[in-house]
């Protein structure tokens, strides 16, 4: 199996998509949705977990010219933290449940097709294959311990890093 960074974040990103197509379908019940957002909020928390902790640092130390760009991500990350955090203490029976989930999955479609389409492809050119293969070990063993709900202190380290870092 491939441990190219790039790679197994890409992989998450389709992961995350599938569950989006889920909740979106027309066929999806109220309580199916319930249990979609459920498995969003688990893909999301490990995901930015693994991002911040070792990606993005990690990039922004070895390519000081793609800091805007993880600035921007650390950004957007919070903005769906915020989302996640609120959607995990709802019902999804309750009037903003959907309206809340769909704008969260707008807000984590654009800063995927950033990261995919805008700020990967430096990282590849600039790091190269040897260093993306090490890092995408690390990500591998961050995912493990990874939170999967937004309530742990783990997780929850992302709000205090984006007011105070
Ligand atoms: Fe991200
Ligand atoms: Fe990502």
């Amino acid at each position: 199996m491939s441990t190219d960074a790039i790679v197994l974040l890409k992989n998450d990103h389709k992961e995350i998509r599938k569950q989006f197509k889920e909740f979106q379908s027309p066929k999806a019940t109220t309580a199916q949705k319930g249990k979609t957002v459920k498995k969003i909020i688990e893909l999301l928390t490990m995901h930015t977990y693994i991002e911040n902790e070792v990606m993005y640092p990690r990039v922004r130390d070895l390519l000081p010219d793609l800091e805007d760009d993880v600035l921007e991500s650390y950004e957007e990350h919070h903005v769906a933290d915020v989302l996640v955090m609120e959607l995990s203490m709802m019902r999804p029976t309750d009037e903003r449940f959907e309206a809340k989930t769909t704008v969260l999955i707008e807000n984590v479609e654009h800063h995927m097709q950033e990261e995919e389409q805008d700020w990967f492809p430096k990282v590849r050119t600039g790091l190269g294959r040897k260093a993306l293969q090490e890092l995408g070990t690390e990500l591998a063993a961050a995912k493990k311990r990874a939170p999967k709900k937004p309530s742990q202190t783990s997780a929850l380290k992302k709000t205090i890093d984006a007011v105070i870092a």
